[in-house]
């Protein structure tokens, strides 16, 4: 973890000494503690959003239908991940990562606020905030933290591990935060003991998100300056020719026109009649991977190589993503949110995808450390991903019956949670690699964004998957989880099948 190079910056000293972020150059402690911040918001806010919507009017909520909150959750976390290519271009282009950063947690931080603002107007316009903002912020960090390091600085892997652990400290404390604040009947009677509305909780929750938010953009201020982190790539438009600045803007705006216009669609999908252009999510890239599997030249070749990432990721990810749809919804009615008698916020359950991640990282960096050229390839590891999701899903399937008799042990969530974050951390940081790895050196910016859309698209199918989820009919809804964990199980076989197949095109990537 720790071996750096001779020409390293030197090491930053003092109290970050103590917490591992030694021996990195003195600007990722900054960048990982505005993250975890911004994560905290992002995950606080998430783990509230699909409960606010089903609760009813009289009490606080929205009274949505489960069904319309889950394609709310699907098109919103769409929204978020899809805005990251023109965020992250106009980084690129125009803004400079750090003043993308900066600007990207101000609107978020105005979006949690806004929802914290009891009025269903504001709900919308607070998501659409937070999705803008986040679409600048969460690309330019994760550049910022690239830029630390120099293109043969050993010790960038680690520092990226280091950013993931951050992100996951924040989604772990948010929900307990979050989750408190909106649903527990001591925050409630707190409320009504000062004077305030008890049904106003929810907003509460929002406005922590937001405070959360701004911690995070207050320690990139205060810190960032002074800690030296670089400056990632700056404007072009501060390039010498006039016409350079034009080319800039003219892609820069083709390129948000584009993502809007397929947003559109997207969301044009969830309309009757519609459902259809849902596969073209999957069929896409797969004629891609097609096209380019074929060609006789290398590049193409990368490029149908990642297609066939791609797939696996957003089946990965429209499963995995129902965490907090179906999942929130079954931990919230029907599991006992309990432990030896004593009762917690449903909410908490968002807790354990990030706990597992701190507890389970390290154990698979060790394992790839021991096994070194031994490891399984990419395209192995993404089929061992599915399984452990399909696995997941199956596990779901006893839960989902049992349910006929009344809340369950909270417990098969816990082993939910374990099998899908073994496969996330066997998936997430192992897909981003190989896909900077099969990436021309000029495009490594475009397939990050490709990694992003993957990332989008499931989102959104699992936002789709989520609004078929119901808590009256137990055998309906094993059947939905066994279908889907036979889907998954198909997709892990077609990944160990097609493993030479996908090595091939990789041509010399692991
Ligand atoms: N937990 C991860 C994060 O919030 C999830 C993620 C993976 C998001 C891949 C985007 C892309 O960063």
């Amino acid at each position: 973890m720790r071996e750096r190079t001779d020409s390293a910056p030197p090491r930053a000293r003092g109290w970050l000494t103590d917490i591992g972020l030694a021996g990195h150059p003195p600007g990722l402690s900054v960048l990982f503690f505005a993250e975890l911040w911004e994560r905290f918001s992002y995950y606080g806010m998430r783990a509230l959003l699909v409960l606010f919507m089903i609760t009813p009017v009289a009490e606080g909520g929205l009274g949505r239908s489960a069904a319309e909150a889950a394609l709310v959750y699907g098109n919103y976390a769409m929204a978020v991940y899809l805005l990251a290519i023109p965020g992250g271009l106009a980084a690129d282009t125009l803004l400079g990562a750090r003043r993308a950063v900066l600007i990207g947690g101000a609107v978020i931080a105005a979006g949690h606020f806004t929802l914290a603002i009891a009025d269903p107007a504001a709900f919308y316009l607070g998501l659409a905030l937070v999705a803008l903002g986040t679409g600048l912020f969460k690309p330019s960090i994760s550049a910022l933290v690239g830029a630390l390091y120099g293109p043969q600085d050993t010790r960038r892997d680690a520092g990226f591990s280091l950013f993931y652990m951050g992100i996951n400290i924040g989604g772990f404390l948010a929900p307990l935060v979050t989750g408190f604040l909106a649903q527990s009947p001591a925050m409630k009677g707190w409320l009504a003991a000062q004077g305030l509305d008890p049904l106003q909780s929810w907003h509460w929750g929002f406005a922590a998100a937001g405070a959360g938010m701004v911690i995070g953009l207050a320690i990139f201020i205060m810190f960032d300056k002074a800690r030296g982190s670089a400056e990632g790539p700056v404007s072009m438009l501060a390039k010498p020719t006039a016409e350079a600045a034009r080319q800039t803007l003219v892609t820069l705006f083709l390129a948000t026109l584009g993502t809007l216009g397929l947003m559109g669609l997207i969301v044009l999908s969830d309309r009757p009649g519609f459902e259809p252009l849902r596969w073209a999510y999957v069929l896409v890239p797969a004629a891609v991977a097609v096209w380019f599997g074929v060609s006789p030249k290398e590049e193409p070749r990368r490029y149908g190589a990642m297609a066939i990432l791609l797939i696996g990721s957003i089946l990965f990810w429209a499963i995995f993503e129902q965490a907090g749809v179906t999942i929130a919804l079954f931990a919230d009615q029907l599991t006992r949110s309990e432990v030896g008698g004593w009762a917690f916020p449903s909410a908490w359950f968002q807790s354990l995808n990030p706990l597992f991640v701190i507890l389970l990282a390290p154990v698979f960096a060790a394992l790839w450390m021991r096994l070194g050229d031994r490891q399984p390839s990419s395209p192995v590891k993404f089929g061992l991903a599915l399984a452990l999701l399909a696995l997941s899903f199956l596990l779901m399937v006893p839960a989902a019956l049992l349910t006929a008799e009344g809340r369950i042990s909270p417990l098969w969530l816990v082993g939910l949670f374990f099998l899908q974050t073994s496969g996330e951390l066997l998936l997430s940081p192992v897909g981003l690699s190989t896909m900077t790895q099969l990436a021309p050196r000029r495009a490594v910016g475009f397939v990050l964004g490709i990694w992003f859309l993957g990332f989008a698209l499931g989102s959104k199918l699992a936002g789709v998957l989520g609004s078929t989820f119901t808590a009256t009919d137990a055998e309906a809804l094993a059947w939905s989880f066994a279908w889907q964990a036979g889907v998954a199980a198909l997709a892990a076989l077609a990944f160990f099948a097609l493993t030479p197949s996908i090595k091939r095109l990789m041509g010399g990537v692991r």
